[in-house]
């Protein structure tokens, strides 16, 4: 009977890519079924992310979880963005873990699942040169890494010290990772890297170098590959030649998200994101431009030390004039290893509340007047999750989301689809062909 593995992945794209290596490599060794029963499994992974702070909180609560149920003898082994920064302390603090492995190690896998109390957490490990094994939980999008670390010290955010260094991976080895995902089924891939844009500035081998056009030109030539996206490009690195790219290349989904987190000039720079209000508004004009069609999606920040009542009207400003068609939204949350956790001025809880929620409203009125006008309109769907009570998911080329009936045929297929209603968040449409 082979063993079971329960593991829950909190955090961004780049965590449950990370958690299908686990999978695959521990699949290497011998085969595991996956469970959602933490009674049931002989392994337990906790996959992390410390972007804010309840995440690490929530940390040590979850492994109280895992000591309640668990079988006696199953191991619970701690992986991802907080075991990087966290690393021993996990095991003084909570014995009861098995292992540690930070981001950017999970090659290290086999290294630590048999040694008790083992930690890897190594910030400078290079795996861009590795080929993990090939596992897949959807078969039809695959999700593809280009780059590991970030080499940008944006001062509000952990991920540096979680994920060390920028480093490329190697471009044959992700046309041949992209190539694999389209023979097993995948219509789409997801491009994935904290600034996937500033591709190609540090490779660890030798071999072809290519920007980050230069590589979607590479893999739009792959055969039966028919979309390609990508998480996330920063606004600094959008230049004119990725951004015709991007309109003219039709296999790249009309579909981008360029991370504002401010408005406010100065509270951009006091981040140290590299560029002005003013820049960020004419990289969305230009890309509007370029491609009408297209949807853009952001992430914000509120209440970042210093922020005044005019820097937030920056904010709500940019949204009103880009009307962005997803909004991730946050309040600061002061991190360790930062820079802006030192800073004077840090704003209370309640005024970055009210900031959200004025935020996060005039959003929701924008989105609902952009998808109440979708009734009616046709889009190419490609259809990606089967759903209960017969319904099929799917997201159109600009990334709206999609049910209609349908079952398991429309899997894997692009559709024309006419929207039938709206709701805020998706649409329900029918297949006209
Ligand atoms: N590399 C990506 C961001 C990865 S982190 C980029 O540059 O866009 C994902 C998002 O979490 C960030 O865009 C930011 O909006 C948010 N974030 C990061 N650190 C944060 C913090 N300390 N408090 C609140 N939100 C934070
Ligand atoms: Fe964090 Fe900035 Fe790097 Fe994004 S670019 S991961 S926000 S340091
Ligand atoms: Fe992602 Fe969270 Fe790490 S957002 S990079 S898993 S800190």
């Amino acid at each position: 009977m082979s063993k079971k593995l329960y593991i829950k992945t909190l955090g961004c794209a780049m965590n449950v890519r990370d958690s299908e290596h686990i999978i695959a490599e521990l699949n290497k060794r011998e085969p595991y079924k996956l469970t959602s029963e933490i009674s049931e499994a002989d392994l337990i992974i906790i996959n992390t992310c410390s972007v804010r702070e309840k995440p690490v909180s929530k940390l040590f609560s979850e492994i109280g979880v895992f000591r309640k149920y668990k079988k006696d003898n199953a191991k619970i082994g701690v992986t991802g963005c907080t075991a990087s920064h966290l690393g021993e302390e996990i095991i003084k603090k909570a014995p009861i873990v098995d292992f540690v492995l930070g981001a950017r190690n999970v090659s290290k896998l086999s290294k630590v699942i048999d040694r008790r109390h083992s930690v890897e957490v190594d910030l400078d490990y290079d795996d861009s040169n590795y080929s993990f094994g090939e596992y897949r939980s959807n078969r039809y999008k695959a999700m593809v890494n280009i780059s590991m670390g970030c080499d940008k010290s944006c001062t509000y955010c952990i991920v540096p010290a979680t994920r060390g260094k920028e480093v490329s991976i190697p471009p044959n080895l992700i046309v041949q990772e992209v190539r694999r995902a389209v023979e097993g089924g995948a219509k789409e891939v997801i491009l994935l890297g904290q600034n996937v844009n500033n591709y190609g500035k540090y490779f660890s081998a030798t071999g072809e170098r290519l920007n980050f056009t230069g590589l979607l030109r590479k893999i739009s030539l792959i055969n039966g590959l028919e979309r390609i996206r990508f998480a996330s490009p920063h606004p600094l690195h959008m230049d004119d030649e990725f951004l015709e790219e991007f309109a003219f290349n039709p296999k790249i989904c009309k579909q981008i998200h360029i991370p504002l987190q401010s408005g406010s000039t100065k509270v951009l720079r006091d981040m140290k994101r590299g560029y002005t209000k003013e820049w960020f508004l004419n990289r969305c004009a230009k890309v509007k431009e370029l491609s009408p069609e297209v949807s853009i999606s952001t992430d914000i920040i509120v209440g970042f030390p210093n922020e005044s009542d005019e820097d937030f009207a920056d904010t709500l400003d940019v949204l009103e004039q880009v009307r962005f068609n997803q909004l991730f939204s946050f309040k600061y949350s002061p991190r360790p290893h930062t820079k802006a956790a030192t800073y004077p001025n840090q704003i209370p809880d309640e005024v970055a509340s009210e900031r959200l929620k004025i935020l996060q409203n005039r959003h929701k009125e924008i989105l609902d007047e952009i998808m109440s006008s979708q009734v009616g309109k046709v889009y190419s769907v490609y259809f990606d999750e089967l759903k209960s009570g017969g319904k099929i998911s799917g997201r159109s080329d600009d990334g709206k989301l999609f049910f209609v009936n349908g079952s398991e045929e429309l899997l894997g297929e692009i559709k024309d689809v006419k929207v039938t209603k709206s709701a805020r968040w998706a649409l329900e449409g029918e297949v006209i062909n």
